[in-house]
């Protein structure tokens, strides 16, 4: 049942105000372990400030953040990182003078757990050259090991911002809006590294994305944002089947979803 999964995170009452603008008013969500749940709303319902008080990039005015049962709401970015939660930060953690391989082992490296002296064994650099080759297959950037990021096409630094997260071995992935700026012809691959990183099991993946038909297809749940507080919570049915939220949201923006009727 539903109500017997465990979450890996919550976030309870979560507040944030700039100044005198309320960002985020009150919001509470549950993520499921191993589940894909999206958040959708309208620009400026409130969806990366959320994101940025879960990876510590924002402290809250109120609430709190608990990932998998601990209290991480005044933890600092790299603390929560090593807790095992990854943010895409959008091409700004790619380095653009290293090759790809470089820029993925290098993320594997910072995460882990060994000491320096360590690193400098020649078996734990092939160890995590293994891991990033890995990562590479995952994300489909076979091929493009040697060359370096910063001549990559926008679509492919998508996959390699992608990839140096999931090298750092989080056990949840926020991502915020990863189709933006992609042509209509470079979503299902990227759409196809999403369900590749649900089949591995381990993961669990929160996605702020404003294509209704991907978060339609691929979610276990959706959150609906709007001005900064939850306007409802259900399956990807539920959601498409709520009046409410169709008239705030889904109708106007996106056309009627669940009626698509043909002239
Ligand atoms: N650092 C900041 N300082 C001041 N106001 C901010 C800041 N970050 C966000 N805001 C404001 O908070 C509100 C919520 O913004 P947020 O970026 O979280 O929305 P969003 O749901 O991610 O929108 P979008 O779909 O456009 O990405 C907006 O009114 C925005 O202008
Ligand atoms: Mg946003």
């Amino acid at each position: 049942m539903e109500s017997e999964k465990k979450p890996i995170l919550e976030a309870r009452n979560l507040r944030k105000e700039f100044g005198g603008l309320v960002a985020v008013e009150d919001v509470s969500i549950s993520i499921h372990e191993h589940s894909l749940h999206s958040i959708i709303g309208p620009n400026g319902a409130g969806k990366t400030t959320l994101f940025n008080m879960i990876s510590g990039v924002l402290r809250p005015t109120r609430g709190d953040v608990i990932f998998k049962g601990r209290n991480i709401t005044h933890l600092p970015v790299h603390r929560i990182a090593h807790e095992g939660i990854g943010r895409s930060f959008q091409i700004t953690n790619i380095f653009p003078t290293l090759t790809v391989l470089e820029n993925i082992r290098l993320s594997a490296q910072a995460m882990g757990k060994e000491n320096l002296s360590f690193f400098k064994s020649a078996d734990s650099l092939k160890q995590y050259v293994a891991k990033a080759e890995e990562i590479i297959d995952l994300v489909g950037l076979n091929g493009k090991e040697p060359t370096l990021a910063l001549n990559l096409s926008h679509g492919e630094k998508r996959k390699l911002e992608i990839a140096i997260m999931l090298a750092s071995d989080p056990s949840l992935l926020l991502l915020d809006e990863p189709t933006a700026g992609m042509s209509s012809e470079q979503v299902p691959a990227l759409l196809e590294i999403i369900k590749k990183i649900r089949a591995l099991g381990t993961k669990t993946i929160v996605l702020v994305e404003h294509r209704m038909d991907m978060v339609m297809s691929i979610s276990d749940r959706i959150t609906v944002m709007h001005l900064g507080n939850v306007l409802a919570e259900g399956t990807p049915y539920e959601i498409s089947n709520t009046q409410s939220v169709q008239d705030a949201y889904l109708g106007a923006l996106y056309g009627d979803i669940t009626n698509k009727k043909e002239a």
